[in-house]
C-alpha cells in the first residue's frame, strides 16, 4: 500500500511513522509513505497557502489551488483503488470498521487541514471524504494522518507477526479486550487471576469472553447494540 500525506508541515512526520512496525512495514516494501507540501504548489514569491475569508470573519482558510495542484501531482502512481481523505474535525468518524475500509485500498492521500478550516471546494470537488478522528479540535490534520496511517497499516497483510494478528484485537469482535497479565505471578501483592495458570484453554476462553463483555458493558455499553451476541453471553453476563 502507498500512503501519501499532504501537510504543511512535513517535518511533523519525520519521527513518529520512522520507527517500530511502521518502519518495518516500509523496510519490507509493505507500506510506503510519502509527504508533499502544499506550499510547494503554491505561487508567487511568498508562496501563501491560506487566506482570510469570503464573507468575513476570524481566521485564516486554506486555498484551494495549492491542495489541488499537490494532490494533483500524486494521482498518476500507483495504479489501483485510490482515497482522498481530508482529515478535519467534522468528517465521518474514524472506528475500526472505517479503518478496515481504508486498508482495502492500494493508495490513499491523507489531506491535513489547517486554520480554521479549507475552503469548500476541496470537500466537495477534490477529496472523497472527510474523516474526524474523535469529538475534539486538534490544530491541524497532521497527529489525525499519523493515526490514519498507523491504525491502516497494522491491517495490512504480512505488518504485524502471526502472534499479534489484528483478529484478536479490541474492536475485531466488536468487544473491548480481556485483561491481560504477564510475570511475575505476584507484583505489590497483587495476584494473576488463579484461572489463567489453571492450564484449562477452554475456561480461560470462557473466562477472556466474560471479561470482553463486562468491560465493554461497563466501559462503552454502545457497542454492545452493534454486534450479535452469542448465545453464552446472555449467561456470562449475568454470572
Ligand atoms: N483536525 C483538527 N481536529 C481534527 C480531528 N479531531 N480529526 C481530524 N482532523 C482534525
Amino acid at each position: 500500500m502507498r500512503i501519501d500525506i499532504v501537510s504543511l508541515f512535513p517535518e511533523m512526520f519525520d519521527g513518529p511513522l520512522g520507527h517500530s512496525i511502521i518502519k518495518r512495514a516500509c523496510d519490507a516494501g509493505l507500506l510506503s509513505i510519502g509527504v508533499v507540501n502544499p506550499r510547494d504548489f503554491a505561487e508567487g514569491k511568498h508562496r501563501i497557502v491560506d487566506d482570510t475569508p469570503f464573507g468575513g470573519g476570524s481566521g485564516m482558510v486554506m486555498k484551494p489551488d495549492p491542495l489541488f495542484l499537490a494532490v494533483e501531482s500524486l494521482t498518476g502512481e500507483p495504479a489501483g483503488r485510490r482515497r482522498v481523505i481530508l482529515l478535519c474535525p467534522g468528517g465521518n468518524r474514524l472506528d475500526q470498521a472505517k479503518v478496515r475500509e481504508l486498508a482495502g485500498y492500494d493508495h490513499l492521500v491523507l489531506v491535513c487541514g489547517h486554520y480554521e478550516g479549507v475552503d469548500e471546494r476541496v470537500k466537495e470537488h477534490l477529496v472523497d471524504e472527510a474523516v474526524s478522528i474523535g469529538d475534539y479540535v486538534l490544530t491541524g490534520g497532521e497527529l489525525p494522518a499519523m493515526v490514519v496511517t498507523d491504525a491502516v497499516a497494522r491491517l495490512i497483510p504480512g505488518v504485524l507477526g502471526a502472534a499479534d494478528a489484528a483478529e484478536h484485537d479490541s474492536f475485531a469482535a466488536g468487544l473491548l479486550e480481556y485483561p491481560q497479565y504477564t510475570r511475575p505471578r505476584e507484583f505489590r501483592g497483587w495476584e494473576v487471576p488463579e484461572i489463567l495458570v489453571s492450564g484449562d484453554h477452554a475456561k480461560i476462553a470462557r473466562w477472556r469472553r466474560k471479561e470482553s463483555l463486562r468491560r465493554t458493558l461497563a466501559v462503552r455499553p454502545d457497542l454492545l447494540d452493534k454486534i450479535e451476541l452469542e448465545g453464552l453471553d446472555a449467561v456470562l453476563l449475568r454470572e
